[in-house]
């Protein structure tokens, strides 16, 4: 067995080998805003995104969580004939994300809204063949239902930070005032791992990655 002991190794050191593939005016908005502490993705995840939506070559794309824009425009730049949604409900955000589109060129694909994502996503109209769920994460077992009917069969959604802290994994004991939210987060885990229709891995990628496709 010793010849594959490298399987079971940990491979928390590989961040050094995830190097997003982003021009240079896109990582100076991700440093500028690493440098501010806005939650955005590190490299890990972002490689992940950009390599999931290289492959399933999506058409349109949903994010709920735009921050400044740095996932939604690497997504636009990953997939150069998609057309994508995001939603922000911070407003200094919102106005900073579409600064950062016109800014990267690509504003004419990317409709950013600013809103709750609860909210705007009941009067969305899909499909969308790659949703990117990245914002409020008590929310996201509220959102499954509806992200599911806008989802397209095949399409896939995936959900950021669902292994934040180590709860849902077991690897840490969850304080006591963040119950609430670990609970939710187990729940959504539960919906998507259960659910018939989606066929979903758990990958430990950032602060953990659920990715669901519809059957
Ligand atoms: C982790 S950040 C998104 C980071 C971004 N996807 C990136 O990596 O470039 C989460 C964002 O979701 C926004 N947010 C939280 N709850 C929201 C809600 N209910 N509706 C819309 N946006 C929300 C926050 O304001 C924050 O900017």
């Amino acid at each position: 067995m010793d010849e594959f002991s490298y399987a079971h190794r940990n491979t928390s050191g590989a961040d050094r080998w995830n190097k997003p593939n982003i021009p240079p005016a896109l990582q100076a908005v991700r440093e500028s805003a690493f440098a501010r502490e806005i939650p955005v993705a590190g490299d890990g995840t972002l490689c992940f995104l950009m390599a999931q939506a290289a492959a399933v070559r999506p058409k349109n794309i949903l994010e709920l969580g735009t921050a400044v824009g740095i996932t939604a425009a690497a997504l636009a730049l990953t997939c150069p004939y998609a057309n994508i949604t995001t939603v922000e409900r911070d407003e200094n955000f919102y106005a900073e994300a579409v600064q950062n589109f016109k800014n990267l060129g690509i504003s004419p694909r990317v409709s950013a809204i600013c809103g709750d994502a609860g909210e705007v996503i009941g009067r969305l109209e899909g499909p969308f063949d790659f949703i990117f769920l990245d914002c409020a994460k008590v929310q996201y077992v509220k959102y499954l239902p509806r992200l599911k009917a806008l989802l397209s069969c095949g399409g896939i959604l995936l959900a950021d930070d669902v292994l934040i802290y180590g709860w849902a994994s077991g690897e840490a004991e969850v304080p006591k005032k963040r119950k609430m939210l670990a609970q939710h987060i187990e729940e959504y885990l539960a919906a998507v791992t259960d659910d018939g229709e989606l066929i979903t891995s758990v990958v430990k990628i950032g602060d953990g990655m659920a990715v669901s496709v519809k059957r």
